[in-house]
Order: C-alpha cells, then structure tokens, then sequence
C-alpha cells in the first residue's frame, strides 16, 4: 500500500523524481522533505551530482573491467564488447572473479 492509499505504484515507475514519486514512494519516510515541489527540489539537488558520479564509476567499472558498454538510446542498453559492439551482455557472471574493491571483506 503506498502513502496515498494506492495498492501499487502507478505513476512513479520511472527515472524521475517529480511530485509522483514523492507522494507516492518518498514520502512514506520523508514526509516533510518532499511535500512540496519546492522542497522536492532542494532535497535532491544536492544528492544530483554524486549520484551521477556513481553511475559514472559504475559504467566506467562495466568498460574498463568487463569490457561491457553502455548505450542509452539503445535496448537492452548493455553490449558485449568480447562478441561486439551489437551484441546483448547474455554471460553477466563473466570468467573473472571481481576486481579486488568489489568484493565483500
Ligand atoms: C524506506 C524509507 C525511505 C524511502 C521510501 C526513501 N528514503 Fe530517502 N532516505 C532514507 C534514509 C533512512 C536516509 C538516510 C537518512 C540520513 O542519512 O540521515 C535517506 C536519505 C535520503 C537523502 C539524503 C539526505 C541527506 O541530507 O543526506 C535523499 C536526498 C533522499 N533520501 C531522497 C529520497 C527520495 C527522492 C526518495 C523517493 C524516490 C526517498 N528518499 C525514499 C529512507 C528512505
């Protein structure tokens, strides 16, 4: 059940933040943070550029390491550069254990 009564999410199944979300998703534990479209705003604002970041490193982790691509005007997004640039990642476990910092412990 979601903060505004509805059984499921039916408006905020997608990348943005807006007013949707929040009253939906957000606000379950946020609620003087995103009651407004203003206080919306500068909440997330300064989560915007190391979030970015992360997403950054994280593609840049799936290229470098994994030779992995990503292409967002294109579905399924991420390509297998070992069979080539065309080809759907099928084998996401690759050969390879994790790069040392990615590992638990
Ligand atoms: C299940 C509870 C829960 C939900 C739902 C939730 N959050 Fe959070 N959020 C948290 C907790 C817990 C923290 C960490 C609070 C802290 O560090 O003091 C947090 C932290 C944050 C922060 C960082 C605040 C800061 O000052 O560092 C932002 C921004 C944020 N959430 C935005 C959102 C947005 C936008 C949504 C909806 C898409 C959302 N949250 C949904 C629990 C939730």
């Amino acid at each position: 059940m979601q903060a505004t009564g509805q059984p499921t999410r039916s408006t905020s199944h997608t990348w943005a933040i807006n007013m949707n979300a929040a009253n939906e998703v957000c606000i379950n534990c946020h609620d003087t943070e995103v009651d407004t479209e203003e206080h919306l705003e500068e909440f997330i604002d300064g989560q915007a550029v190391p979030f970015q970041n992360a997403l950054a490193v994280a593609l840049d982790t799936l290229l470098n390491q994994y030779n992995i691509s990503y292409n967002k005007a294109s579905y399924p997004y991420f390509y297998d550069l070992n069979i080539g640039p065309t080809s759907a990642v099928k084998d996401w476990t690759r050969a390879e254990p994790l790069p040392r910092p990615m590992r638990e412990g």
